[in-house]
């Protein structure tokens, strides 16, 4: 199994490029389905989660073509089959869009049950409850969830998500999207990647307005054309590097951001005493010759605090004085790494869903494991800041979703090297 090893830091410093968001494009792959028509989807990053992406449209009967590198042309003239490859779809949980994109234009879809990152139970009830209400019958087996639209296609209508759920915003948005009739998703996730999603619906004739919001009204259309479309910045890896300046005290400037996406991460460090400041050529965090201080972080859906910077979050905190608190509100499960960070010599202690971390301790390199994607950036940046060498394990999770991961890293002064 491959692995990360990780040296101790001198402060990073250079320049970093943000890669298109993961989690904008696996969505924007699936809602290429709904049209018969190319899709061209450019800053495309290469990704373990976008090749099997790419494989499960392939399944269904996608032709998929790439230029160049970040380039792909999507085109899907026939539906071949509404059940794509099981193996596949239980490798990520994010292969569950395809199935509203499936529905809306194939009025069926039979689905593997999704696989993923193990951060708690994370059930697809509200995905099922918008289908349900958009008229589907679903049926679910020990290994399969099918839904099937009525005679005569789905029909709008009203959805009240109990919670504002990023991935059944997104399946519903493309399952109404095609629908007959207008349906309302209200306590609608307000992501910037639903807001990408529904602009590349709309450059392809679809009808959405307010995503961004909690209320997002969608007009059915008939059919859908062919369309281009830019993914939005990598927020979370953004965030990922401005950690790996404070953490390792240093400087770095930090292409192709959005930073209105970041906003409750810039809010944070600048509490911790980083400075963070957007110039003419992206974003300049600054953390050296600094005495950082600690802080509070409560995670939310968007805009509060993203759950996905959690946990590198809280690696930096080990490192600043001061007793700072850490709510995890979204997932139930999502404290795996706080053990791997006590491994390291961290003080970090459990109550519920807080984490209370008690910095300033020095890190010391060990053998740890990434339990999910996140939490292996988190392993990362306290392997930066850690005495001696980190070995981290389990680096698959991190591949999934960091673009050039270690050669990014290495271009600003770390010492990450990966042995099989
Ligand atoms: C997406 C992101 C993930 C991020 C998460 C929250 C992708 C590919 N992944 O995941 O990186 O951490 O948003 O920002 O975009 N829930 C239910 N029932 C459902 C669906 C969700 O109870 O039907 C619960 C989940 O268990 C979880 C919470 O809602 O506790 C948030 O989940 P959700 O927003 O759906 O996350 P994902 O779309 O899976």
């Amino acid at each position: 199994m491959a692995k990360f090893l990780v040296q101790h830091s001198s402060p990073l410093s250079g320049e970093v490029t943000i890669s298109g968001a993961k989690n904008a494009v696996l969505p924007l792959m699936a809602a290429t389905l709904l049209s018969k028509d190319e899709c061209k989807i450019f800053d495309v990053p290469e990704l373990a989660d976008v090749a099997v992406m790419r494989k499960i449209l392939e399944s269904i009967g996608s032709e998929i073509e790439e230029p160049v590198r970040s380039v792909l042309n999507i085109q899907t003239k026939d539906i071949k089959t509404i059940e794509p490859d099981n193996e596949l779809v239980g490798m990520m949980r994010a292969s569950f869009v395809v199935m509203g994109p499936l529905l809306g234009r194939a009025g069926k879809a039979k689905l593997y049950r999704p696989g993923g990152c193990s951060i708690g139970a994370r059930p697809i009830d509200l995905h099922l409850k918008g289908f349900k209400a958009l008229g589907a019958r679903i049926t679910i087996t020990d290994d399969y969830i099918e839904a099937e639209a009525p005679e005569g296609g789905l029909n709008g209508s009203t959805i009240y998500l109990d919670f504002p759920s990023v991935g059944a915003t997104e399946n519903i948005m493309m399952a109404a999207a095609l629908a007959n009739g207008t349906t309302y998703i209200e306590n609608a996730a307000e992501e910037p990647e639903i807001t990408d999603l529904a602009n590349l619906i709309n450059k392809m004739g679809g009808r959405i307005k307010g995503a961004g919001t909690d209320n997002i009204k969608i007009e059915g259309v008939a059919s859908l054309h062919g369309a281009e479309h830019t993914v939005i910045p990598d927020r979370i890896e953004a965030g990922t590097f401005m950690l790996a300046a404070a953490i390792t005290r240093g400087q770095l400037l930090i292409r192709n951001v959005t930073p209105d996406h970041l906003k409750p991460v810039t809010a944070k460090l600048r509490e911790c005493g980083v400075t963070v400041e957007m110039g003419d050529e992206g974003m300049y965090v600054l953390a050296d010759d600094r005495e950082l201080t600690s802080t509070n972080i409560k995670t939310m859906p968007y805009p509060g605090f993203p759950t996905d910077i959690q946990s590198p979050f809280m690696a930096f905190l080990t490192t600043v004085y001061g007793h700072s608190t850490v709510i995890e509100t979204v997932f139930e499960n999502r404290f795996m790494h706080v053990a791997e960070l006590n491994r390291m010599g961290a003080n970090i202690e459990i109550q519920g869903n807080k984490a209370i971390v008690k910095g300033g301790r020095k890190l010391r390199g060990s053998h740890v494991i990434a339990t999910d994607l996140r939490a292996g950036a988190a392993m990362v940046l306290a392997g930066l800041a850690a005495e001696g060498t980190t070995q981290v394990s389990e680096i698959y999770h991190i591949e999934r979703g960091y673009e050039d991961f270690i050669e990014k890293f290495r271009s600003i002064g770390a010492d990450i090297s990966r042995v099989d």
